[in-house]
């Protein structure tokens, strides 16, 4: 099929370089010049684990990144990745949706072969495909019949690729049948269950797996804090917790608590969505609150153990978010930082693939390239992020002045690693 992809970001580019992988032709349009020059010469601005390999593979043959929404004419299917960051209330900012929306009308009005269908993958609040995407281009071409979807995607960063091509379910969100059977024949090539559902349906699902997953850390957090008093390891308690098939084992991990450009954005607009609804999101606010609380608990531990930061060298481990991507959006290491400067200490930082995307951040920190040289001479080690590399460190602490090592992400394998919460 001819796809065009509409907001070449993370969705929109891991999304439309694996439909290439499945044969589909496809062109990413995105406003920002350089991005778009960075993909044609197939190399991708953000990182992320085997997506450089599918695009040399791809660029040139049956994909390419535009400034030109004019492949909106000739393709099957066009997607709609823009972002929806926050707004200051916790809602989602609809306008990069709206002007994606806009654009598809007006190329429709110069001209179109496709019987055109319109497939939203932003995460977006309920009713945005029906109340937003529909109205504003059946304002502008109301004699063009368009097809409309809510398909989410539920790609992690660091392991996109793979949970594209072995996803555990495919939602298709629409009630037309005719585009129903285009999305399914789309995805024909992936083993998955498929759900049909509606348009409003299909954005709810999205945010409440988001919001399901962050509660289960948060759960995790305050079950751990409190095993942390009780001198017990919460990894064995939701070790002995997740073997029930009805919890399962994944994401129970305690610790420095969750980041990312999803978890907290999608559950900050939830809890605001059941706000303007007249209902009080008590759940969903202590899911929040117990997050913002964990990195303190890491400075807290460290504080106990130095008395005072003030002019103490703290190596910081780990930047991102998470492991395997250089994503720093929300990471817990932000406010760790933070906090470590406003009480007089010095951070020296080292992470794997994010140590540029910190500079942004904090131009004036002392970065290093390994874990061995920041850990030189440090009064203590808050280890922020689960970067398997970690695991292997052991010699390298002897090289501290004072061995004080706070791990946040239970990821550090020497016996004397104090936990967040273990
Ligand atoms: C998350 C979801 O997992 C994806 O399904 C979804 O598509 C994506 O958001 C999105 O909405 O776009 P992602 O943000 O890439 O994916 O990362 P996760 O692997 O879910 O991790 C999020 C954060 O939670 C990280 O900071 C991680 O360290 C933390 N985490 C994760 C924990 O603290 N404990 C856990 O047990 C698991």
């Amino acid at each position: 099929m001819n796809v065009t992809i509409i907001g070449g970001g993370y969705v929109g580019l891991v999304t439309g370089t694996c439909l290439a992988h499945l044969d589909h032709t496809v062109t990413i349009i995105d406003i920002d010049k350089t991005k778009v020059d960075a993909i044609n010469d197939a190399k991708s601005p953000i990182y992320e684990e085997g997506l450089d390999v599918l695009l040399k593979e791809h660029i040139g043959k049956n994909l390419k990144a535009s400034l030109e929404y004019s492949s909106i004419q000739t393709s099957d299917i066009v997607f709609i990745t823009v972002g929806t960051p926050p707004n200051t209330d916790g809602s989602s900012n609809l306008s990069y949706i709206r002007s994606a929306a806009e654009n598809i009308a007006k190329e429709y009005m110069i001209g179109h072969t496709q019987h055109p269908i319109v497939v939203i993958k932003s995460t977006v609040p309920p009713g945005t495909t029906d109340n937003i995407v529909r109205k504003t281009i059946q304002g502008c071409i109301p004699d063009v019949n368009v097809g409309y979807c809510m398909n989410p995607e539920f790609l992690r960063e660091g392991r996109a690729i793979v949970d594209f091509f072995e996803p555990d379910r495919i939602i298709i969100g629409s009630s037309d049948q005719v585009v129903i059977e285009k999305i399914k024949e789309l995805y024909e090539n992936l083993d998955s269950p498929i759900l049909v559902t509606g348009s409003t349906a299909a954005e709810m699902i999205k945010y409440t797996a988001n919001a399901f997953l962050a509660t289960k850390i948060s759960f995790s957090n305050e079950i751990g804090n409190l095993c942390k008093k009780l001198n017990v390891d919460v990894y064995e308690v939701m070790k002995g917790v997740g073997l029930d098939h009805r919890i399962s084992p994944f994401f129970l991990n305690a610790g420095a608590g969750f980041g990312g450009s999803c978890f907290p954005k999608d559950v900050a607009s939830l809890a605001s969505m059941i706000a303007q609804n007249d209902l009080d999101p008590v759940l969903l606010k202590a899911v929040l609150s117990i997050n913002s609380n964990q990195p303190e608990k890491m400075i807290l531990l460290l504080k106990n153990r130095l008395i005072s930061l003030n002019g103490k060298r703290i190596a910081v481990l780990g930047l991102a978010f998470k492991d395997n991507t250089d994503d720093i959006r929300e990471s817990r290491s932000i406010p760790v930082i933070e906090m470590l400067l406003s009480s007089g200490a010095v951070p020296v930082c080292y992470d794997p693939k994010a140590t540029e995307n910190m500079i942004q951040v904090f131009p004036d920190l002392m970065y290093c390239s390994s874990a061995k040289d920041a850990l030189k001479d440090a009064d203590g080690c808050l280890v922020m992020t689960e970067w398997p590399e970690f695991a292997e460190l052991d010699e390298e602490f002897s090289l501290m002045k004072n061995r004080i090592i706070i791990d946040g992400r239970h990821i550090l394998t020497i016996p004397d690693a104090e936990g967040v919460c273990w």
